[in-house]
């Protein structure tokens, strides 16, 4: 029953650390689900919101934290899924042939972009990588502007690729950036704002999408 959800994007900065942290919250305070998230980006920064995290919440925190290698990642990630309804895998930029463990445990590859002209070249790899492994692949349109015409482009790269994408779209939002440098997430700084109406649609998403 338990799932893995590895998020994934040669391109730094698309969002990955933040949409693992954000969806591992909805997953455990909205739906009950045992979640943990396996960072397997040495530079670290999910392991210091964590502790931040733990600091301000206590025993009210009810996320699991684990790291592993890029490498170690699968025989972690197996070993969580024993005890845990979700494993969420957030993966360091530029993963190529390294990532394979990390991709090929995922029931569900969430694959971030941003509407921009050089991260729908970035994502082509990786892309690549995932449909090779033959693994469900979600795009997740993330820092969206609104008003911006490239929200249709990345429509369209979408499209070109012949891969699925989220239904939901992540606008680009200060309260992804605020939420996070507390420990925190979206859906425990707002009630009804966009960005936490944003999150509750794409965690309700994807576990339709992985019949949960
Ligand atoms: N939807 C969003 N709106 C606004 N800022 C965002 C959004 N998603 C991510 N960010 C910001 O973009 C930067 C990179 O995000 P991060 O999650 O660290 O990306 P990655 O893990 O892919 O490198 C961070 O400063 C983060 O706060
Ligand atoms: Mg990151």
């Amino acid at each position: 029953m338990s799932k893995v959800i590895t998020i994934a994007q040669q391109k730094g900065g698309s969002g990955k650390t933040t949409i693992a942290a954000n969806l591992a919250t909805v997953f455990s305070i909205k739906h009950n689900l045992s979640t943990v998230i396996l960072d397997t980006d040495p530079q670290g920064s999910l392991g210091k919101w964590y502790l931040m995290r733990k600091d301000k919440l206590k025993d009210k925190n009810t996320i699991e934290f684990k790291t592993a290698s890029l490498w170690g990642a699968q025989y972690e990630a197996k070993s969580l899924k024993q005890k845990s309804d979700i494993v969420i895998i957030d993966t360091p930029p530029k993963i190529d042939a390294d990532g394979r463990p990390a991709i090929e445990i995922a029931d569900l590859v969430v694959i971030p972009i941003s509407p921009s002209q050089v991260d729908f070249w970035a994502t082509e790899s990786i892309i690549e990588l995932a449909k090779r492994e033959k693994k469900e692949i979600l795009i997740l349109i993330n820092r969206a502007n609104a008003k911006s015409k490239l929200i249709h482009e990345a429509i369209k790269f979408v499209d070109r690729m012949k891969v699925k994408k989220a239904k939901t779209i992540l606008g680009n939002r200060q309260i992804f950036v605020s939420s996070m440098g507390l420990g925190l997430t979206v859906v425990e700084k707002q009630r009804t704002g966009k960005g936490c109406l944003e999150m509750l649609a794409l965690a309700k998403e994807i576990k339709s999408f992985l019949n949960i």
